[in-house]
């Protein structure tokens, strides 16, 4: 499928990754981000000139600028990207989540609809309100339960599962009552190049390069499923081509480990591919804290709705996703010591700091 498309959040983690991989294949892309903390220009550096890459600074809770954005720019689909996205932060400080994930979200489908509803039919057939959600909406599972499918229901447990909770509800409204064509995916945690430093995956690689210690809440044996980000972004794009309007669709690696597995191969690896930072073993470095306030055991996610209906699979094996993303970090320092602006500092000290 060819056309615009009306990204938001593009700046961020995924966002970005995902704007990356539809400008190489040719869709026209305005990325409205009102560049937060986590939004990052350097992240789309490599589209620095392409007339095809529209960026706006915004909100997706400024209907006049949404009603121009898809006036002016006709997109044959909005992705919705754009959220706070950090569990502990929306511990400290929730508010915003509820302001952007529910009440922007709410702005971003009532512009949505008033502009479907002008298109004529055909294209109007084709339009897609893609949100993209988490897996945390289901709450948290016990040892031996059955992974989430898109059938489980919703038992969100911090601000921020609920809040996302919150926007998918919505979403869903807006195709039952008003046949706007909404789809919602929910996929489990996502690592790789270019996720800000707060999340565990980029948090512990860094902190381990330079011999700070690596901070593992609770037990360390919580366990999440991990997914490589360019995988999400393909799924993302089969759902918006071939996905049904109305649907959920569960996206996950079929990859689940505990906490410390994830922070023990980080280590290893940096032993292999780092040795000159002077800090190895980098196991060493590990050093239990106390837990996430409400912290989510396990999260396991069944996939196979997706992989029967638009026969999408994870392509890439964990060990060799890891690598990648570690290499990216060592190889983009300039990323590195951007982010590691004075907010992020002080949001590392407001976090750990005799924790
Ligand atoms: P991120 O925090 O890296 O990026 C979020 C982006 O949204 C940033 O660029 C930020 O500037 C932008 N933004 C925030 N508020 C905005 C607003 N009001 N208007 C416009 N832009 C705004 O997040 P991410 O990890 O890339 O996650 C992207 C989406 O995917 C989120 O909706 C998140 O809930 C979901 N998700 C993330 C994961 C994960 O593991 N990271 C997994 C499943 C789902
Ligand atoms: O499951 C999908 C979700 O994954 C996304 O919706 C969220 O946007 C994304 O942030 C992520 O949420 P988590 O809370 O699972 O991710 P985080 O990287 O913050 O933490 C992963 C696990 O590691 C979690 O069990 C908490 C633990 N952790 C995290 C940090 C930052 C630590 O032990 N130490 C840490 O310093």
């Amino acid at each position: 499928m060819s056309g615009t498309i009306l990204v938001t959040g593009g700046a961020g983690f995924i966002g970005s990754n995902f704007v990356l991989r539809q400008r190489s294949c040719k869709n026209r892309i305005v990325n409205l981000d009102l560049l937060t903390y986590a939004g990052n220009l350097l992240n789309l550096q490599e589209l620095n000139g392409d007339p095809d890459h529209v960026f706006v600074q915004g909100d997706i809770g400024d209907r006049a600028l949404v009603r121009k954005l898809l006036e002016d720019y006709q997109p044959v689909a909005v992705v919705n990207f754009a959220a706070e996205s950090h569990v502990d932060r929306s511990i400290e400080s929730p508010e915003s989540f509820i302001q952007t994930n529910i009440v922007g979200t709410f702005h971003l489908l009532e512009e949505a609809l008033a502009y479907w509803k002008r298109l004529p039919a055909e294209r109007g057939d084709r339009f897609r309100f893609l949100h993209v959600s988490t897996d945390e909406v289901y709450g948290s599972l016990g040892p031996a339960d059955p992974a989430f499918t898109e059938n489980t229901p919703y038992r969100p447990n911090s601000p921020y599962s609920a809040s996302k909770a919150g926007s998918d509800h919505l979403v869903r409204a807006y195709y039952h009552t008003f046949g706007l064509p909404t789809i919602i995916t929910n996929c489990s945690n996502n690592y790789g190049p270019r996720q800000f430093p707060e999340k565990l995956t980029p948090l512990m690689l860094l902190n381990a390069l330079e011999g700070k210690p690596l901070p593992v809440y609770g037990d360390g044996l919580n366990i999440r499923d991990w997914l490589y980000v360019d995988d999400h972004c393909e799924a993302l794009s089969l759902v918006w081509e071939r996905g049904n309007p109305g649907e959920t669709y569960n996206i996950g690696g079929c990859c689940e480990k505990a906490n410390i597995e994830i922070v023990e191969t980080i280590c290893a690896l940096l032993d292999e591919m780092a040795p000159e930072s002077g800090y190895a073993p980098h196991g060493s470095l590990i050093t239990y804290v106390k837990d996430r306030p409400g912290h989510d055991r396990r999260y396991a996610v069944d996939c196979s709705r997706i992989e029967r209906e638009l026969g999408w699979r994870a392509k890439e094996s964990f060990e060799s996703g890891l690598g990648k993303t570690i290499r990216w970090y060592i190889d983009n320092r300039e990323w590195v010591e951007s982010v590691k602006s004075g907010s992020y500092r002080d949001w590392m000290v407001r976090q750990y700091t005799g924790r």
